[in-house]
This record gives structure tokens, C-alpha cells and sequence, in this order.
């Protein structure tokens, strides 16, 4: 189920590694959007009735037989097409143009020599002007449909922005959703609302309204409740639905004792506390630490946790006593379909916790507000709906909490002096100002003791480990290069002050090859 957006856009994908960051920018200019793979664009253009349309790039050459197209229709429908490298490429080849294998194609950063006006260009680029564009090409368009022309060319590519603006079809070689593309936010932004004629007025407040409504309508009279787990996303829903349907939600926080510092007061005190919403907080840090006594396969730690979270949160549920309904903070990244080019299904690198499952077990809908929205914009809606800045721009945390972030076996004394060289790491991140820069940042404990001096006396103790992040959407990520003075300044004070700790190493493997948390 979905809000029938006023105004949508809808993005094809034919597979490019960069399709969401297109829905991103539409977004950005006001517009609401949404992907959909184009061999199932059909449903997609049924229910949404979009204003305009944008094809994405991918891997395919349209030159080959059987690569992706577009149901003709799109282009028969009189609404604005945007097409982006392959999608320039499909476009072309469906209306008549032609596309080749470019000799070694064109990768990179290149530079755009503006040729015409264009509608695209309104209020940024002039003739003559030259601007700096991403290109990621193999093939090119080396003849254009009847009825385009050439707005602007690369040394690359004589075709780089092509345009038929009595049927309001533009093609552009790069890729305009890059940031190295600087302008690129500002040419979507064009063709979103000068060329499909988009108020740009979607906004969380206009999204949170609908959603009440959404949400009422839903559940009627009804039971909901809503597993906590002291993240930004389950906090967000948790407080929407609150606002739509008050007491009728009960939350569950399933406290296991594998939080940060101070992390499960801050739940209980913003839900009791702030929201005074229902909150049942189930203290089973025992049952957690004693089920994974003697563990270290990390898999196995993993799966400890995820299905003690569901038993546990099922009792409870149960206890609660006839929920009709669950709700999770699943977001748009999850549930977006995406074409595989690869085929078959994904390897599993972890398996990911969550409280999947339960519904089927128990018989519930799912309520699931945050499903159309991306990580930050749950934070915008969560600062639209009052959550403190601590909260909502917390960096993401894993279900399984420290259990992950310990190799070996998980102890009390292990998460206690972990959760202290955490606390110490973050406080200096936040100090430094360096915390909204980094996607993600903490401290692991390793299994491993080493001999060092403190004061006259030799010591033999734990390694903690040290891992700062920047990504944008935890698939890869890039290892946040801290100055050395900082680093020496983290440690310190970790080794001074965290009993158990005498040594500090910092992480410096980049996602892949590495995974963000260690286990
Ligand atoms: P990895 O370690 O796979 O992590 O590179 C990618 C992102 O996912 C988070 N993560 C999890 N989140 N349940 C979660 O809710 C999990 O089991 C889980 N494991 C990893 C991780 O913190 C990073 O943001």
C-alpha cells in the first residue's frame, strides 16, 4: 500500500549501480519518486500515473540482442522522458536513432561544451559555457531520433545531452544523479519541474499528514505493536503511528544488554518520558548473556540473538494480548526491487536480524510507515515529529548490538569495558565535530591480549579496536581518514581510562573487501 502521491516520477532501472541516488535528487527537488526495474515497470506506471519518466543507465549494451527496453507505451503516453546513459541509449535506439560501441568508451570525469539553450539548463548553464560532467560509458548515441537535437557535447561524446522538446524527451550521456556531477541535482531538478511541470511542494510535513491518515485507515480500531530496538527507524515509526493512533500502539523494547552507553535509559526516558506512549521494557540481558556463553561462531551469535528477539517479543506480544497488527521500520532501500544481472540469489555475507518472521507466526499485518522513505529523510521525518537530534541523527547501529562488535565470547565484563572505550571514541567524535561526516563509527574488543607498560609495571591486556566509516548506504563503504593527532587522543584516553584496555589499533579496510562491523 502506498500514498497516492499528487505528483510522482518514475525511475526505470535497467540495473545501474546509481539508480536510487536519481530517486534521491527527484526527491531533493520537492517531487516524490520511485523506482521500478523495467520488466515490471507496467504495474508501476499503472498505479502511480507519473508526471514524467526517467530511464537509468546499466550494464547492458543496447546493441546486443535481448538487452532491457521500454514498454513502447512510455513513450506513446505524451509525459516527459529523461534518459540517462543506457537509458539515452534505449530511447534512442526505440525512437529511430542509433547507438555504437564507443572505441573504449568513457569513464570518468569530462567537461560539457553547452551548444543550444535548453530548458534543462534554466537558471544554470548558458551557451558557450563549459561544466564538468561524470561519464561511465562503453556504447554511444552516434545518431539521434527524428525530431532531437544537440544541446551540449563532450570531446567523448558528440550526443552528450540531446533533446526533443516538443515531445519533451531528453537523453544526457553522463550521469546527472553523481556528485561529481556538480550540477546534476539542478538538471533533474529542471527537467522535474520546468519540463513535467512539478509543483516540487512534497515535503515530510505533507508526507507525515498523509501517513497519519494512511495509518488510521489501516489499522480502524485495532492493536498495534512495535518492537523497539533503540534505532533511529523503529523509533520513527513507532512515534508516527503514535500520532495517528495514540494508545491503541504498545511498544516492546526487548533490552538484551548489548547496547551502547546509556543507550537503553535514553529509550525508556523518550518513550515514557517524552511520548508517554506504552512501553513495555523487558530487562532479558540474563537470557541473552547466558545463551551466548561459550559462543564465538559468529553466525551463530547472530542467530542466537535474532530468534531469542522474536521469542521473547512474541511472549510479550502475546501478553499484550491481541495485536492485530506489527510494525517495523523497514525502509525504501529494502524493499526497492532491482534487477540482477548476475542472476540467482545473493550469497549471505550475515545474516541480519530483524523480526522477520513473526507476522506469519502470529498472524499480523504489518504496519510499515517508513517503507517509501531513505535514511534521511527518516530523519527528517523524525525531526518533523519532535525526536531529539541526538536520536535521530544517531549513526545506525546492528541488531545484534556489541555481540557483533566482540569476536570470541560475549561476556558482561567484555560489553561493559567495551561500551566504555565506545563512549570515550564517540564523545571525541562528537567534540572534533566530525560525528554527521561518518556514517558509522565504533569501537570493537578484540580476542586478543598483548603485553604493554604503565607506570613501572608490565600489563597484559585487551585490544580495541577502532573503525570510522563514511557510505551512503552501508553497501560499500570508505575507511574516514582522522588525523593522526586524533587518533593519538582517542587512544589515550582509552588506554588511561578503560580498565582492561592497554592497547588501541585502528581499522583501515574499506567495504569491500571488508564488512562495516567485524562479525
Ligand atoms: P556490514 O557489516 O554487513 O554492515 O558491512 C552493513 C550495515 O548493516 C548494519 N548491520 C546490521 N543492521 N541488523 C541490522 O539491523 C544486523 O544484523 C546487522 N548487521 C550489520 C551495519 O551496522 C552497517 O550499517
Amino acid at each position: 500500500m502506498s500514498i497516492a502521491h499528487e505528483e510522482t516520477i518514475l525511475i526505470v532501472d535497467f540495473g545501474s549501480q546509481v539508480t536510487q541516488l536519481i530517486a534521491r535528487r527527484v526527491r531533493e527537488a520537492g517531487v516524490y519518486s520511485e523506482i521500478a526495474p523495467f520488466n515490471n515497470a507496467e504495474a508501476a506506471f499503472e498505479r502511480l500515473k507519473p508526471k514524467g519518466i526517467i530511464l537509468s543507465g546499466g550494464p547492458s549494451s543496447v546493441t546486443d540482442d535481448g538487452s532491457p527496453r521500454i514498454p513502447q507505451a512510455f513513450l506513446d503516453a505524451d509525459i516527459p522522458v529523461l534518459g540517462i546513459c543506457y537509458g539515452q541509449q534505449v530511447m534512442t535506439t526505440q525512437l529511430g536513432g542509433q547507438v555504437e560501441g564507443g572505441e573504449g568508451g568513457e569513464f570518468g570525469r569530462a567537461f560539457i561544451e553547452i551548444a543550444e539553450s535548453c530548458v534543462l539548463f534554466d537558471g544554470l548553464w548558458k551557451v558557450g559555457e563549459k561544466h564538468q560532467v561524470w561519464m561511465s560509458h562503453g556504447d554511444k548515441v552516434t545518431e539521434f531520433a527524428p525530431g532531437f537535437r544537440i544541446v551540449a557535447t563532450t570531446e567523448g561524446a558528440p550526443f552528450a545531452i540531446i533533446a526533443d522538446d516538443e515531445k519533451r524527451f531528453y537523453g544526457m550521456q553522463f550521469h546527472p544523479e553523481v556528485v561529481h556531477t556538480p550540477d546534476g541535482g539542478k538538471l533533474i531538478a529542471n527537467f522535474v519541474r520546468h519540463v513535467c511541470g512539478c509543483a516540487g511542494d512534497w515535503s515530510m510535513a505533507e508526507f507525515k499528514a498523509a501517513k497519519v491518515k494512511e495509518i488510521r485507515e489501516q489499522v480502524g480500531d485495532g492493536k498495534v505493536i512495535c518492537g523497539l530496538s533503540g534505532g533511529v527507524d523503529s523509533a520513527v515509526a513507532a512515534v508516527l503511528i503514535h500520532e495517528a493512533i495514540g494508545e491503541q500502539l504498545t511498544c516492546v523494547f526487548v533490552d538484551h544488554g548489548l547496547m551502547r552507553m546509556g543507550e537503553a535509559d535514553q529509550v525508556v526516558s523518550l518513550f515514557k518520558g517524552h511520548y508517554n506512549i506504552p512501553l513495555v521494557h523487558l530487562d532479558v540481558e540474563t537470557l541473552f548473556l547466558n545463551g551466548l556463553k561459550g559462543e564465538t561462531d559468529p553466525e551463530k551469535k547472530r542467530k542466537f540473538i535474532g530468534k531469542t528477539f522474536i521469542d521473547v517479543f512474541e511472549i510479550e506480544a502475546k501478553k499484550v494480548g491481541g495485536a492485530d497488527f506489527l510494525a517495523q521500520g523497514t525502509l525504501y532501500p529494502d524493499v526497492i526491487e532491482s534487477v540482477s544481472f548476475t542472476g540467482g540469489p545473493s550469497v549471505t555475507i550475515k545474516s541480519h536480524h530483524n523480526v522477520g518472521g513473526l507476522p506469519e507466526r502470529m498472524n499480523m499485518q504489518l504496519v510499515e510507515p517508513l517503507r517509501e522513505l531513505f535514511k534521511d529523510e527518516v530523519r527528517a521525518l523524525g525531526r518533523e515529529l519532535g525526536l531529539p537530534e541526538i536520536f535521530v541523527g544517531r549513526h545506525p547501529f546492528p541488531g545484534p548490538g556489541l555481540a557483533i562488535r566482540i569476536p570470541g565470547e560475549v561476556t558482561k565484563d567484555r560489553c561493559d569495558i567495551l561500551r566504555k572505550a565506545d563512549a570515550i571514541y564517540l564523545e571525541e567524535i562528537r567534540n572534533a565535530g566530525l560525528y554527521d561526516a561518518i556514517w558509522q563509527a565504533f569501537a570493537v574488543l578484540l580476542p586478543v591480549k598483548t603485553v604493554g607498560v604503565m607506570g613501572d609495571q608490565r600489563t597484559y591486556d585487551n585490544v580495541c579496536g577502532l573503525r570510522a566509516v563514511t557510505s551512503t548506504d552501508g553497501m560499500t563503504a570508505d575507511v574516514y581518514p582522522f588525523d593522526a593527532s586524533f587518533l593519538t587522543r582517542v587512544s589515550t584516553r582509552i588506554v588511561n581510562e578503560v580498565k582492561g584496555i592497554n592497547r588501541v589499533v585502528y581499522d583501515y579496510t574499506s567495504k569491500p573487501p571488508g564488512t562495516i562491523e567485524w562479525e
